[in-house]
């Protein structure tokens, strides 16, 4: 790789978290407003720069969890989405006016298959764009303007509706490649000539935000910085719309492990890396592919002969970074049995878990039945026992289940559960212990959600390891993601399925059928 000496003033590089918004619109990615909360305080924590925190028109709840993420961040600051229109960009401003730090992101597809949809003549466009940014700029000082799709967006008019962005005052320009189209060479050369030929362009931040169609997007953001953009829009694990987005662990980690070639500084501590990748596949459902990079389960693994000797003897034959960098434990095995609480205490704090001492209790009780089923418990068996704690909604609770299986079916499967605080048991039968199983969820609390996907992992090793379960819902074109874990994998399925559903109950409060916000027009807000 050729580097380009840096003409910019600073070698910082901003980190955009879009986690909340666009990592959030990945379909069933749907987290709760606590989870939210919670997200934002971590991102915060760990030094990101600018948190996207989600899509204030797109929902009341949208809009609370904005205004909520805003008055508690302590460094960061909060971003909203808004579409080129002034009552997306005003209910934005109503929400992230709070924070210390407040940004309004207004965006519009410049491309001329975006174009088409609402119908603009280029000169159109060209007017709405410079009335929405103005509009948008006299509300806060701090305006994100990107032309959507820009990267299929013929070059004159890109240059034209940049420059008048800029003129309208925007303080950062964000250029995004919607549909993960562009390849690094082409992603370095578009921001290098935005800023040479653009007016006005060296007086604000380029910023380039990659979706991963083609496996490039964190390849394309690296080489936009190369190109002169200062800002890398991301996300925790990639998450985010079709494949995804740039990760902001692969961004991050390559900036300080090749800082000789990409010499760009951020300001993450790399250490919380772990704990907000493990959070974020949790309440968003999405678990992390065991080879991803960075955060997936085997990123620190060696499993050849060759590979274990030259660990043993040097680690950096076989590691470019070390795993506490990245805030994974050399040592993986913990408590056993006869540990206590302070020692449950401490080792769950080193996890990022500050649990309160009822929640303590619980997860104390829980820790004490699963060391009697399991001879070691590790790292991932804890942080599965604490997840598995936290209910996303109370409506639906499960408090037994008895399952016959075995060679003569058909199976069966007796289930109490608690549904709105009142408890309903159901005898059902199935093909199979977890089809019964979730027949007799269907029966007690009837739906018509399908189910997309069931996915079962071992959280360790070893016959009595923990199943993580995760299990995928589709009703009305909602979709929600449910996991959970036990030693039996039954278990793990009925209270994956019941976690989705609950989910899925959360999902049809806010949005009503098929309306997701991205598609429902890029103009018009009923203005
Ligand atoms: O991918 C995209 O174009 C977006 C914009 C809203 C910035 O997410
Ligand atoms: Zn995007």
């Amino acid at each position: 790789m050729t580097t380009t000496p840096d003409t910019r003033p600073e070698n910082r590089v901003l980190i955009f978290d879009t986690t909340l918004r666009d990592g959030e619109q990945s379909p069933g990615a749907t987290m709760t407003h606590a989870e939210k909360l919670e997200i934002a305080e971590l991102l915060d924590e760990m030094g990101v720069d600018i948190i996207e925190a989600g899509f204030p028109i797109a929902s009341e709840g949208d809009f609370k969890a904005v205004s909520e993420i805003a008055k508690q961040s302590k460094n960061a600051t909060i971003c909203g989405l808004a579409r080129a229109n002034y009552k997306d960009i005003d209910r934005c401003w109503e929400a992230v006016r709070h924070a210390k730090s407040p940004r309004i992101h207004t965006f519009i597809g410049t491309s001329p298959l975006h174009r088409a949809i609402p119908n603009l003549t280029k000169d159109e466009m060209a007017q709405r764009i410079h009335d929405t940014v103005t509009h948008a700029r006299n509300l806060c000082d701090n305006v994100q303007w990107s032309p959507m799709d820009a990267t299929r967006t013929e070059w004159d008019y890109l240059a034209r509706v940049v420059e008048i962005a800029i003129k309208a005052g925007a303080t950062t320009i964000n250029i995004p490649d919607t549909v993960g189209y562009t390849a690094p060479m082409e992603s370095a050369q578009l921001i290098r000539r935005l800023i040479a030929e653009v007016p006005g362009a060296d007086e604000i931040i380029f910023a380039t935000h990659c979706h991963n169609d083609l496996g490039m997007a964190t390849a394309n953001a690296l080489a936009a910085v190369e190109g002169g953009a200062r800002q890398i829009e991301c996300t925790i694990n990639g998450l985010g719309e079709r494949a995804g987005n740039t990760a902001l662990e692969e961004v991050v980690m390559a900036l300080k492990v090749r800082h000789d070639i990409l010499p760009w500084d951020t300001g993450i501590d790399t250490r919380k890396i772990m704990n907000i990748s493990r959070r974020v596949a949790t309440v968003s459902g999405f678990p992390v592919q065991f080879n991803k990079a960075i955060v997936g389960k085997n990123a620190f693994a060696h499993e050849s002969g060759i590979h274990q000797d030259g660990m043993l003897k040097n680690a950096e034959t076989f590691e470019i970074m070390r795993p506490e960098d990245v805030g994974l434990n050399a040592t993986n095995i913990v408590l056993g049995k006869h540990s206590g609480r302070a020692a449950l205490r401490s080792k769950l704090k080193e996890l990022g878990f500050e649990l309160a001492d009822n929640q303590l209790n619980d997860v104390f009780v829980r820790f004490k039945e699963l060391a009697d089923r399991k001879k070691e418990v590790y790292d991932d068996d804890l942080i599965a026992l604490v997840r598995q704690n936290e209910a996303v909604s109370d409506r639906l609770r499960l408090k037994s289940l008895k399952v016959i299986c075995g060679t003569e079916g058909p199976q069966h499967a007796a289930m109490t559960l608690t549904i709105d605080d009142e408890e309903k048991s159901v005898d059902a039968t199935g093909d199979g212990p977890v089809d019964a199983t979730f027949n007799a969820i269907k029966a007690l609390f009837p739906h018509e959600a399908r189910l997309q996907l069931y996915q079962v992992a071992a959280v360790t090793e070893g016959t009595d390891a923990q199943a993580t379960v995760s299990v995928r819902l589709e009703e009305d074109g909602r979709i929600a993601t449910g996991q959970s874990a036990d030693t039996d994998t039954v278990v793990a399925s009925a209270k994956a399925y019941i976690n989705a559903v609950n989910r899925l109950l959360v999902r049809r409060e806010k949005t009503a059928p098929n309306a997701d916000v991205k598609g429902v027009g890029y103009l018009d807000a009923g203005e």
